[in-house]
């Protein structure tokens, strides 16, 4: 009877998870996807926490486990949660993820010391955990790779290790000799040295992937996360935590491909560690001289601008400029000047990052624009103004073969009448390459804070 329920109970959730997803898709219902979410996870939680109570011999011992367990790390997250900058957010996700790995192979020593059905039911056992232990061990060290390199607590460049193909290729080769080393003698010894050739693996394969790739090795991990989960369920024979873990990894896979399509990568170059991907890093080329500007100068540019398009990047993040940014909109939108923003696929540190600040401050969604929407039109724009964007909008990607960024679309701001471009210094961006756009004779830099500047430019006006 209890079981009756509850695999009824995890059907309504299953059905909950994807109307959440679905709506996730678009900003105007993406409240209602985490309503649907929301109520899915507690359904799951409460029959979970049931099923759990009636097999166990003593429901209130085991309840109460679970709820002390549930509220240490409820509070931890809640806390998390609420202290973490918008702009922190990527790392925080890439942690999470480490979790999920690490609950994954705790998962499968745990179902592995336990033991399953003799005969054809323990080879399939065998088989699952192996599995499950060695996605979880990639995500883990992975993920916490991924968390260093975006927290800048290691350099994002890539690892160049000699022949780290083949390195990759033989940690594969020799964990699947292990598994069927494994099956064979059901002993603990190969299902230990995987793990040790899977947490290397995992972190080998993030640390060889570049600064400029990191959105889709987060979203990548994302998917990995997903299929942990689904592995776990599988050894935990838990039916929503299978169909659960499906949808997070097969998510995440579409993710992934999508923004590889959006960025000009190859997917499987991109999963397989940066395979096939050989650039020189760190080419020092004189551009010559950049020009600066003033808050001033750029108000008299706007004034005389008749159409005027914002790329912003992940410094308007950090500046929390957006408001200021939006005041400037609406002031120049009523003077009659044709304003856009023009939004690059990674702007920022995570999908989409760029089009929530905007909507937290009010921008109309109608002047949002894609970058393929505006790209063509630069040459027709008399003032860009570049908002603390850097590689987003770097011309090297077009124009240096060799450049780590090469073959990545950006927005084409040079080809407009005039740029400038907010930041604070001439440093590099994330991908950690010089952005030939600074040095060229339609640009020039307004260094500051990019909220202050643009507060300075509105005075101005
Ligand atoms: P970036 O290339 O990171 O450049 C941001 C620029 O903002 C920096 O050059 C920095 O220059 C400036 N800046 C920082 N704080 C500022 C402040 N308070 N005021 C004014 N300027 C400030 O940003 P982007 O163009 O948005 O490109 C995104 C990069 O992040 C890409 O390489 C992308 O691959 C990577 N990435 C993206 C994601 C996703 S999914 N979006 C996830 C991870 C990584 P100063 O230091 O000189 O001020």
């Amino acid at each position: 009877m209890t079981d009756n329920v509850v695999q009824a109970a995890y059907i309504v959730s299953a059905v909950l998870f994807v109307l959440s997803l679905a709506g996730l898709s678009k900003h105007e219902k993406a409240k209602e996807g985490n309503a649907f979410g929301i109520a899915g996870m507690v359904i799951a939680l409460v029959a979970t926490l049931w099923l759990s109570a009636s097999r166990s011999e003593n429901a209130l011992v085991t309840i109460l486990l679970v709820l002390v367990a549930m509220a240490v790390g409820g509070s931890i997250g809640l806390w998390r949660a609420r202290v973490v900058e918008m702009t922190q957010m990527p790392e925080l996700v890439a942690m999470l993820h480490s979790f999920v790995g690490l609950a994954a192979v705790l998962v499968g020593f745990n179902s592995f010391a336990e033991g399953g059905e003799a005969g054809t039911g323990e080879t399939i056992h065998l088989v699952e955990v192996f599995l499950g232990v060695f996605i979880g061990a990639v995500t883990f060290t992975g993920s916490i790779v991924a968390f260093l390199k975006l927290s800048a607590r290691i350099k994002s460049s890539p690892l160049m290790l000699p022949a780290r193909h083949w390195l990759n290729l033989a940690a594969l080769v020799v964990s699947a000799g292990l598994l069927v080393w494994f099956v064979v003698s059901g002993s603990i010894v190969p299902l230990l040295v995987m793990t040790v050739i899977a947490l290397a693996f995992g972190w080998h394969l993030v640390a060889s992937i570049g600064g400029g790739d990191m959105p889709v090795v987060v979203s990548m991990l994302n998917s990995y996360s997903g299929w942990a989960a689904a592995a776990a369920g599988f050894m935990l024979g838990n039916d929503l935590l299978i169909v659960t873990g499906a949808l997070v990894g097969s998510s995440g896979a579409i993710l992934s491909y999508i923004m590889c399509r959006a960025m000009n990568r190859s997917f499987f170059s991109v999963i397989a560690g940066g395979f096939g991907q050989e650039v020189a890093v760190g080419a020092d080329t004189d551009y010559g001289e950049h020009r600066e500007t003033t808050a001033e100068d750029v108000a008299e540019l706007l004034r005389d601008a008749s159409s005027v398009v914002i790329t912003p990047g992940y410094g308007m993040a950090v500046a929390q400029a957006q408001y200021p940014v939006a005041e400037l909109t609406s002031q120049l939108r009523k003077k009659g000047v044709n304003v856009r923003f023009g939004i690059h696929p990674v702007a920022g540190r995570l999908p989409g990052h760029m089009n929530v600040l905007l909507a937290e401050a009010k921008v109309p969604y109608d002047i949002v624009l894609e970058m393929d929407e505006v790209n063509d039109d630069f040459p027709d724009t008399d003032v860009v103004l570049v908002i603390g964007a850097n590689d987003t909008v770097n011309p090297s990607a077009s124009e240096e073969p060799s450049s780590p960024i090469a073959g990545m679309p950006v927005l084409e701001v040079w080809k407009a009448r005039n740029v400038v471009v907010f930041k604070r210094s001439m440093a590099t961006g994330y991908a950690g390459v010089q952005n030939p756009l600074f040095f060229k004779e339609n640009s020039a830099m307004l260094f500051g804070d990019a909220k202050e500047r643009v507060e300075d430019i509105i005075k101005a006006l």
